[in-house]
């Protein structure tokens, strides 16, 4: 990095930020399989912060790929692109005291420690756990069956890897439970660490 001289140390601090809002900015990072579950849970564990009164952002795979990683396909390398510039987004967000959510597949274990080590100690992975079979049964996009029948090359779980997150934050298992039972279990874990205690 020559003749960049960032002014990090001269902006308004995050905490600052914070202060206003009356929260804590965080990035909740959901990772899984395509109809794994991400998206629903996170539109609607959005939308209940947002009538319990927090300012959030979504930052979702497939809409950050229409936007900002419009260039990037689904080879490891742009894969690792794609998480590398969502979590700087992401970082962005938490810095402006915005609890922020992430809902991309993130495949592996390399992918995921970019982002940690992009976001910090702000980073809490979530792992929405549903079994390929699964996912391939919902086939909510009808991607699965596109895939199966050789339409569509390097797709997750199938001919590209997906590695189980060996420690998230949380595990929701969205085969198991109805999302109104995987939101309040997030809601429990969540709620204590963006919740500001007046001084
Ligand atoms: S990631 O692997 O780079 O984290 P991301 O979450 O941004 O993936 O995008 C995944 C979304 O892209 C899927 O939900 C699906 O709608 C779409 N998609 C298109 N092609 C593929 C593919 N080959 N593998 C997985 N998802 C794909």
């Amino acid at each position: 990095m020559s003749n960049i001289y960032p002014i990090f140390h001269k902006i308004l601090s995050k905490s600052e930020k914070e202060d206003l809002l009356k929260q804590n900015g965080i990035v909740i990072w959901m990772v899984g399989l395509s109809s794994s579950g991400k998206s629903t849970l996170a539109r609607a564990f959005e939308e209940d912060l947002y009538h319990k009164g927090f300012i959030t952002k979504l930052l979702d795979g497939d809409n950050l790929r229409s936007g900002v990683n419009n260039n990037l396909g689904f080879s490891i390398e742009d894969r690792t692109e794609n998480v590398r510039r969502a979590a700087e987004v992401a970082k962005l967000f938490a810095q402006a005291g915005i609890v922020t959510i992430c809902s991309m597949i993130s495949p592996t274990e390399q992918v995921r420690n970019i982002a940690k080590e992009i976001i910090g100690e702000d980073f809490h992975e979530v792992y929405i756990c549903c079994p390929f079979e699964v996912c391939a049964e919902r086939d909510v996009k009808g991607l699965y069956k596109k895939a199966l029948n050789g339409e569509i090359k390097n797709f997750t779980g199938l001919d590209s890897p997906f590695e189980e997150p060996k420690s998230p934050f949380i595990t929701i298992n969205t085969d198991q439970e109805e999302l109104e039972v995987s939101k309040q279990k997030l809601m429990k874990v969540i709620l204590p660490l963006i919740t500001k205690h007046e001084q």
